[in-house]
């Protein structure tokens, strides 16, 4: 039995001890802030500059063909963003859409957007079990899988090597229901390649680009449902079990699509990620935005994403290890919660979901103040005993 880490074992105890009461009660947040005078938000700094100050990176995934065809949106990109990440076109459907043909021309595109406005650049996502080309699970059946997924990271990877702040490597791989004692998705990698699919893809990564920070990416580890706090225990034990075999990872990506209306439980998650820090992680929010769609739009509804936000940035960002916040899209406009791809997010009402920092005619919103707050609230130095450093520049 290894030792386990103080904070990991304070984590799982924490967490079994939520999960066996039901579920976190929303701890009283603090009483609501008597309302702000009426501030222009389009007058304050842009978001990346609010996070450069305190350390950390602000970012937005992005899609190359809406910026080259929305100049109003990829100025406002541009203003707001330190960092880009595709949104889809990097995924091996775009890259390799046949076996041996490799295309790079989207991401090249996004690549040269990021450079041009002076950002950092992130992969995501290497190996997902979505968005595969149909020649792939065949290909699996039949050649060695190994050398395919090989071939396919390493390609990509050589392909920016020096250009990367960071790779998604695996995506998603955790499924609980899937009823596996390592908690893994049954997915067309582990049916091919097997559990070891995740040390292949991460060795072959890091050998590719040495420089790349290589993450773990998934959702649902934000709230604290019981489904939430077991994920957590599940991916805390995945990782462990990586870092004990020596696998180069890096970081944790938190997904971060957030639901209000459901529990939030700002504790447990900080005892998590510092569960997560303990195996000498970064973590990094990775795809903020909040579905809407239990809120009656009644006037109150922007106001309470911003007071989600915030409860959840104010948590996060208080653990020296999270890194930096990417925001799942940058504009209402595209936003994936108001596309095809995201039936559980549709509103009842109809109206389009309102989660991301700006409105789709790319003016500021009460989700924009909480992020600009939280961010420009982060502490800079924490002391070797992780207790927050005096603000060097109060
Ligand atoms: O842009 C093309 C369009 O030209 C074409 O006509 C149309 C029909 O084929 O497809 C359009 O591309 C779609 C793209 O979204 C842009 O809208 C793709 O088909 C569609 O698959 C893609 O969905 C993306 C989804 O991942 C699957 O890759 C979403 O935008 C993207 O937001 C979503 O992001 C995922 C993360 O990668 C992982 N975490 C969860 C997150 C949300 O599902």
């Amino acid at each position: 039995m290894s030792r386990i880490g103080l904070d990991r074992r304070a984590f799982i105890a924490s967490a079994l001890a939520l999960a066996a009461s039901g579920c976190a009660t929303p701890a009283p947040g603090p009483p609501p802030s008597p309302p702000e005078p009426a501030v222009d938000l389009e007058a304050r700094p842009p978001l990346r500059e609010v996070a450069a100050a305190r350390g950390l990176f602000y970012g937005a995934s992005a899609i190359s063909t809406v910026l080259d065809r929305d100049p109003a949106f990829a100025a406002a990109f541009a203003r707001e963003c330190g960092l880009l990440v595709p949104d889809y076109e990097a995924k091996w459907d775009q890259i390799q859409p046949a076996p041996g043909l490799f295309d790079f021309s989207k991401v090249n595109r996004l690549v040269e957007f990021a450079r041009a406005h002076g950002m950092l650049f992130r992969g995501h996502a290497l190996l997902w079990h979505h968005q595969v080309p149909s020649w792939l699970p065949p290909a699996l059946a039949s050649e060695d899988p190994r050398n395919i997924l090989e071939a396919h990271v390493r390609r990509v990877v050589e392909q920016y090597r020096g250009a990367v702040h960071s790779w998604d490597v695996v995506n998603e791989a955790v499924e609980l229901n899937d009823g596996r004692s390592d908690g893994l998705r049954n997915s067309l990698w582990l049916k091919s390649v097997g559990p070891g699919y995740l040390d292949l893809a991460f060795r072959v990564a890091h050998e590719a680009d040495p420089g790349a920070r290589l993450s773990y990416n998934d959702y649902g580890l934000d709230h604290a449902e019981v489904w939430n706090v077991r994920k957590r225990v599940a991916v805390l034990e995945l990782l462990r079990d990586l870092r004990g075999r020596d696998v180069p990872i890096d970081a944790l990506g938190l997904q971060a699509h957030l639901t209000a209306g459901l529990p939030f439980d700002g504790a447990g998650l900080r005892a998590f990620i510092r569960a997560v820090a303990a195996l000498g992680l970064e973590v990094y929010v990775t795809e903020l935005d909040v579905i809407d769609a239990r809120l009656p739009d009644d006037g109150t509804r922007d106001a309470k994403v911003a007071r989600l936000v915030g409860d959840y940035l104010g948590a996060v960002l208080a653990e020296p290890a999270v890194k930096g916040v990417i925001t799942w899209g940058l504009s209402d406009k595209y936003s994936w919660l108001n596309s095809p791809s995201a039936p559980e997010a549709r509103r009842g009402d109809g109206k389009p979901v309102r989660g991301l920092p700006l409105d789709p005619e790319m003016r500021r919103t009460a989700m924009w103040k909480a992020l600009a707050d939280s961010l420009g609230t982060r502490v800079i130095g924490y002391n070797s005993d992780g207790r927050a450093a005096p603000d060097r520049q109060g």
